[in-house]
């Protein structure tokens, strides 16, 4: 059976006005469109109930699963308004799949790859106003995409834009519509089973462009008191847990004075894995793109991409392996001339140092580095259509 997502238009959108004020710097994560995707399962009936509704909180039972058990799993996705006014998703099938893989992980029911991207899509072409303008300034090189200043006059959270704290190197104008896939387990019971009901949503929320006034580096705390994954942990899943338990080392990397943490291998704290919520990838001087073997870490999609993108700027890709203290000689030998994390949100984010229990050391000059900028401008352009799409990762909307 497949499942369709038929519009129901909300009769209070939030005014043209104040949208466009939201618009106009709208940070990331603050505020959100009309609209959600919605869709239902139970065992009896599998997938069902789907469409597009006005955005609107909705009620569980206070012993629905998702609350005791932290069965859940999310996704991260966007869409890019083109300089022609076109609407694109980049690579949605990847999402897809990866939300299928987190929920076998899960224990919860799989959404048909088909019916993801369509739940995602009817959403973004119902919520088309805000998908920001596209602002193709090609930025990087020290322009500054001009973000207005304007305070949006709708209220809302005020959770503050992604850290990104040292000086500005160059600026990067992007903005898109950020697109959160998520399920959730709603059968109310106590005992530790798989949920025999859930809930499908997708709601979305403007996003500016990460590095408002430049793309910044960025100094990882290497964690040792904290782990994110294990072999036959969940660590491959984008499911809520994971995130939960990064908040106390995330504490512990601002305590030390750093913006994100990298994770080692839990087992004997030797070999580096990932950020909270980005991919490491190192660039060395005989000209590699390096990045760790998948395993327990999250496959992601922005890494995948600069994988397959590396042998255009001249890089050849390799995933293992890599120990901390084959970055930290080669950061200081200058074997490894660069390193940056890779993710939806940031795209790539320079990392320009790292500091652990009684140790620092510096990337390279301890500024963003010339292939991390021409890999992220690369990346850019190929998502707001800049450059041909020769792959057919771009996906068009509307
Ligand atoms: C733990 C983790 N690693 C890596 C990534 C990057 O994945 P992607 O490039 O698909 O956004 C994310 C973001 O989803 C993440 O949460």
């Amino acid at each position: 059976m497949s499942l369709d997502f038929p519009l129901d238009r909300t009769a209070a959108p939030v005014p043209g006005a104040e949208r466009r004020a939201i618009l106009a710097d709208p940070g990331f994560g603050r505020w959100f469109t009309d609209h959600m995707a919605v869709a239902a399962w139970d065992a009896e009936r599998g997938w069902h109930d789907g469409g597009v509704r006005p955005l609107a909180p909705f009620t569980l039972h206070p012993g629905a699963a998702v609350f005791h058990y932290g069965q859940e799993i999310f996704e991260g996705l966007k869409a890019y308004r083109h300089a022609d006014g076109g609407v694109w998703l980049f690579r949605p099938g990847d999402n897809a799949r990866r939300f299928a893989r987190s929920a076998r992980r899960l224990a919860l029911p799989e959404l048909p790859e088909a019916a993801f991207v369509r739940a995602v899509e009817e959403l973004v072409r119902a919520d088309a106003a805000w998908v920001p303008e596209a602002d193709g300034g090609h930025a990087d090189e020290g322009g500054g995409a001009a973000t207005s200043a304007t305070s949006p006059s709708a209220s809302g959270s005020s959770s503050s834009a992604p850290a990104a704290s040292a000086a500005p190197a160059s600026g990067s104008g992007e903005q898109s519509l950020y697109l959160r896939p998520f399920l959730i387990a709603t059968e109310s019971f106590l005992g530790v089973r798989p949920s025999a009901q859930a809930l499908f949503r997708v709601i979305a929320s403007p996003a500016g462009p990460y590095f408002p006034s430049g793309v910044t580096g960025v100094t990882l705390w290497v964690t040792e008191t904290y782990s994110r994954a294990a072999v036959g942990g969940t660590g491959a899943a984008k499911c809520g847990g994971n995130y939960a338990g990064s908040l106390a080392a995330q504490i512990e990397a601002r305590e030390n004075g750093c913006e994100q943490v990298l994770y080692l291998d839990s087992a004997g704290h030797g070999t580096i894995e990932e950020s909270g919520t980005m991919n490491l990838c190192l660039v060395t001087r005989d000209g590699e793109l390096l990045t760790p073997a998948l395993g327990t870490i999250l496959e992601g999609v922005t890494r995948d991409t600069v994988l397959a993108l590396a042998p255009e700027l001249g890089l050849r890709p390799v995933e293992r392996t890599i120990s901390l203290a084959e970055l930290r000689a080669g950061a200081q030998d200058g074997t490894v001339t660069e390193v940056f994390a890779a993710g939806t949100a940031a795209v790539l984010t320079p990392v320009t140092g790292f500091k652990g229990a009684g140790y620092a050391f510096a990337v390279g000059d301890g500024t963003p580095g010339p292939t991390t900028l021409a890999l992220r401008r690369t990346v850019l352009d190929l998502q707001y259509g800049r450059t041909e799409d020769r792959r057919g990762w771009l996906h068009h909307v509307c």
